[in-house]
């Protein structure tokens, strides 16, 4: 592991820069007012509730996280964005409908005082939404613009940090073609008006070009362009994504785990979900479900790794299916049912029903990656920050690496990279220390 570089002090006031401020943005937004006025917790949030261990078991040494790395404080986080229809945040909350009438009506006017910025857009990447608020001009036009927004947001606040975060709606499945090859391929496609180049990947470039770290909380292609790689470590930027890991993904990044750790066979995966958010009538649409299905599906094999294992896991049947069911909004259903056998190849079924709220899940993640994105950037990090895997479906990673799909190696993964960034030493786990003390 590379010398540890101590992150520098935290900043005061930390700008968030939201790319698209539906669903998941506004709730995040919302719930990080609502815990500085007193009336909610962060639940499910690390860095606000979770402890890190340092030294050996018997030190005693347990402190939160929050007070053992510097991170700008959920007091002075500014947030702004962009988003294609317009109104304010209020709007936004009451559209998405996740959030109860009477908490968003108690922070009406920090809400309302937060309008998204007219975004970059471009009908042919997201089919199903017809926006009001639309950036014009070409590729290289929109990119500048974009780039104008954000040093005009740091300007109105005062701020000299920022992150973005993408929380717009999933693009459709595009692969890396010859415009996002390089970055020198990347420009001149800008210039060329290459319609290629993707409104997602407008906002990263802008992003990076001004020096903010930018994650990737949905499918799209964007920062995981060579190109914008290239971008990213010539700017000394850190990146990270993709697509948020909440719900589906989420619990079977935990069993999937579990019956390879037990050596227990797995025939087949059926995953369904039905949810009535937009984000759901967006990925009614083929082209879209083809960029979340892809992000969806490369959990299993990874983890599984059917190749050294053909008899447990070589015929595994992985089936995914998303179903846009307006009625229930953003208050999904996601159904499994898991195939799987045991000793002398007898079957058995294991059924999960996750009741879940979509943005309930993603806001959280939205605040650590921010908070870390911040920390990466300030103890020198650049590019692909693969220790945030933990929060990902589909985890960026060096072309020459699989990703970490497994939550809890993940999870030590990240806690490891905090020790090793504050000169701690790291827990492998191994337990000597009662057998070296007795
Ligand atoms: N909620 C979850 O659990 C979860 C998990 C993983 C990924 N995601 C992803 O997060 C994203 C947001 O989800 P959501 O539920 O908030 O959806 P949403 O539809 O409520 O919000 C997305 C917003 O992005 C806006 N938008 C679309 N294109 C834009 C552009 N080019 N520029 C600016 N704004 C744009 C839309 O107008 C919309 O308001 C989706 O891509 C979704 O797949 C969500």
């Amino acid at each position: 592991m590379a010398e540890h570089t101590p992150p520098t002090a935290a900043p005061e006031r930390l700008g968030i820069l939201l790319q698209g401020m539906g669903a998941v943005a506004s709730t995040f937004v919302a719930g990080v007012i609502a815990a500085n006025k007193g009336l909610g917790e962060p639940v499910g949030s690390l860095t606000q509730l979770a402890h890190i261990r340092l030294g050996k078991r018997t030190d005693n040494r347990n402190p939160m996280v929050k007070d053992f790395v510097p991170l700008a404080p959920l007091s002075g986080l500014v947030f702004g964005g962009w988003d294609i229809f317009g109104g304010d945040l209020y709007e936004a909350c009451e559209t998405a409908k996740v959030l109860e009438k009477r908490l968003i009506d108690d922070l009406e006017p920090e809400l309302r005082a937060i309008k998204p910025m007219p975004g970059a857009f471009d009908p042919d990447y997201v089919k199903r939404l017809n926006g009001t608020a639309i950036k014009t001009g070409t590729r290289r036009e929109m990119a500048e613009a974009l780039r104008a927004d954000i040093r005009e947001f740091k300007a109105t606040h005062g701020l000299t940090d920022c992150v973005m975060i993408n929380c717009a709606s999933t693009e459709i499945y595009v692969e890396p073609g010859p415009a996002h090859a390089t970055l020198a391929a990347f420009e001149a496609a800008l210039d060329a008006d290459d319609k290629t180049i993707a409104p997602a990947m407008l906002y990263a470039y802008a992003a990076l070009m001004e020096g903010v770290p930018y994650a990737n909380g949905t499918p799209s292609l964007a920062a995981d362009a060579p190109a914008l790689l290239e971008l990213a470590d010539k700017v000394g930027i850190p990146v990270g994504g993709k697509d948020f890991k909440t719900g589906q993904t989420l619990l079977k990044t935990v069993l999937a785990p579990m019956f390879k750790a037990r050596m227990l066979g797995v025939a087949g995966w059926f995953s369904t979900n039905i949810l009535g958010n937009r984000d759901g009538e967006v990925l009614d649409e083929p082209e879209a479900f083809k960029s979340k299905e892809k992000t969806k599906l490369g959990v299993l094999d990874t983890i599984l790794q059917p190749e050294a294992h053909p008899g447990l896991y070589g015929n595994l049947y992985h089936k995914v299916r998303i179903n846009y069911y307006p009625p229930r909004g953003d208050s999904k259903e996601g159904w499994d049912n898991i195939d799987i056998f045991g000793w002398l190849g007898y079957p058995m079924q294991i059924k999960v029903d996750f009741l879940c709220r979509d943005s309930i899940l993603a806001a959280p993640i939205v605040l650590d990656l921010a908070l870390f994105l911040d920390l990466a950037r300030r103890a020198g990090r650049k590019g692909i920050q693969e220790w945030l895997s933990f929060y990902w479906k589909s985890p960026m990673t060096a072309p020459s690496v699989y990703p970490e799909h497994d939550l809890f190696i993940q999870l030590t993964k990240l806690k490891n990279n905090l020790r090793h960034m504050m000169g701690e030493d790291l827990i492998t786990h191994l337990g000597t220390e009662y057998y070296q003390e007795s």
